[in-house]
């Protein structure tokens, strides 16, 4: 990619702002200051020039800069689905974060799935492969377009060069939309054929909380219709500091990404080889080979960094990680956890950090689950009910319609075969397991019982899970 100068027009107008207003943030920083300019869908201003140079060095026709997080891209792409199809179906891999349902409910969106499988040791949901996401074009010839998360959260990255070149085989025009939230750097799944990529810049690129961007080529998605989308659901008063720590971040993968992708390998590998060496099982790419072969997996991010936490379950070795050793673990299953090479930790020795992680995992059991009156507190192996593998099997009612229905909540051992009005979601990773209209399991049930006796945490109305949101019967 060529070295093109990145202005930083952003920054610039922020010092600017600061310099002349003497204590600036008397003032309110997010309403709009026509220097800074718009963060709606035909931005202006310096909004403007940051997103013309994001598109420049992301090479894709247009680019729209949040601080909304990918939660409200991920609405923004729905939307357009909506608008531009209405009442056909998106064909969505199976491992989709919570945001994409919530917002096909929103927007009448019917969905159907491309099944994932589950890889029981590191509790990974592992990608369809190209050839499974083409079968599935033929199982559901209406589909209007096609959403792939990658990577996962642990850092499985689909083979986005394939699934594009075999969706296109079947539907040359068809839309194809990356939720890549979890990616980083300036490759995306664009270069590899994507129309639309949907990015957290918060997560792994190092912007300010809430930072995130929408990436567009006009090949197969009417620009026009999307910046509308974006106009109607961005807010008017966008965060500039975040809009700006965007910009910036990006600035630094263009001029120094090869030397920091170096340094995030080296500092993950130390880690990942130190827990290794002390009999701690961790996830490499050797363990994933198969998926390789199977051509569900291209490549497993190196700055993920995933092991057993036993004889804890990741929810105990998380928080035990969190107190005694200051690090926030991203992400505890039942019996692993997973951490981030983030920009904050290369600052960080990475002996000290498997040192401590080591200690962390032979250290007592937290106080807090000592007593715990679960049935049994050991890690499993058990699998999730993989719900929307199932969806074909399980659906009544259609997702949006289901949440339209009379409603009622019912206690969650009376819910067996009720048909479920809510989204229930172990976060993270934020997968949905039962989604509104699905007929709701004893499998679904008992995992929820699991989760929650184990210390887990569910996005649900009710949190504790004592009772569920059903169709009135
Ligand atoms: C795959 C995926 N998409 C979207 C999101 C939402 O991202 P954000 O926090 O930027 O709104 C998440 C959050 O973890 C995610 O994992």
């Amino acid at each position: 990619m060529p070295k093109i100068k990145m202005p930083m027009a952003l920054q610039e107008a922020l010092e600017a702002y600061r310099a002349n207003s003497v204590q600036a943030f008397r003032f309110d920083m997010s309403v709009s200051h026509e220097p800074l300019g718009s963060a709606l869908g035909s931005p202006s201003g310096s909004v403007k020039s940051a997103s013309e140079a994001l598109s420049s060095i992301f090479g894709c026709d247009r680019s729209w800069i949040t601080s909304m997080g990918s939660t409200t891209s991920n609405h923004v792409c729905m939307a357009y689905i909506g608008r531009m199809f209405p009442g056909k179906p998106v064909l969505v891999t199976a491992n989709p974060h919570l945001s994409l349902v919530n917002s096909a409910v929103d927007f009448n969106v019917p969905l159907r799935f491309v099944p994932i499988e589950f890889e029981p040791a590191f509790e990974l949901p592992v990608l369809p492969s190209a050839k499974l996401v083409k079968g599935c074009l033929g199982e559901f010839p209406d589909v209007a377009a096609i959403v792939v998360t990658s990577p996962t959260y642990e850092g499985l990255n689909a083979d986005a060069e394939s699934i594009t070149h075999l969706v296109r085989q079947v539907h040359p025009n068809i839309p194809i939309f990356f939720d890549n939230a979890w990616g980083w750097g300036l490759d995306t799944p664009l270069a590899h054929g994507a129309d639309v990529v949907v990015r957290s810049s918060h997560k792994m690129d190092g912007a300010w909380q809430g930072g995130g961007v929408l990436l567009a080529q006009e090949a197969h998605v009417d620009i026009d219709v999307l910046s509308q989308c974006v106009s109607a659901r961005f807010s008017t008063s966008q965060s500039y500091p975040i809009l700006a720590s965007v910009e910036m971040c990006y600035g630094l993968w263009h001029h120094f990404g090869p030397t920091l992708s170096r340094c995030f390998s080296a500092w993950s590998d130390e880690i990942r080889t130190l827990l290794a060496d002390a009999g701690i099982e961790v996830l490499d790419e050797d363990k994933i080979s198969q998926f390789r072969d199977s051509g569900q997996v291209a490549f497993l991010d190196k700055r993920k960094i995933t092991f057993s936490s036993k004889p804890k379950t990741g929810f105990e070795l998380s928080e035990v990680i969190h107190e005694t050793a200051h690090y926030i673990p991203e992400k505890a299953g039942i019996s692993n956890v997973t951490l981030i090479a983030s920009l904050k930790a290369l600052s960080l020795d990475p002996t000290e950090v498997a040192e401590n992680i080591l200690k962390c995992i032979d250290a007592p059991f937290p106080e807090k689950t000592k007593d715990s009156n679960s049935p049994d507190r050991s890690p499993t192996n058990m699998m999730p009910p993989l719900c929307l593998n199932k969806w074909e099997e399980l659906r009544v009612l259609e997702a949006h319609e289901a949440v339209r229905r009379e409603t009622e909540r019912v206690p969650l051992e009376e819910a067996s075969d009720r048909i479920a009005a809510e989204l229930i979601t172990p976060y993270p990773p934020g997968i949905p397991i039962i989604i509104p209209g699905q007929r709701i399991t004893d499998e679904g049930i008992e995992y929820i019982r699991l989760l929650c006796s184990l210390g887990g945490d569910v996005v649900a109305e009710d949190a504790s899970m004592k009772e569920i949101r059903v169709v009135a019967s």
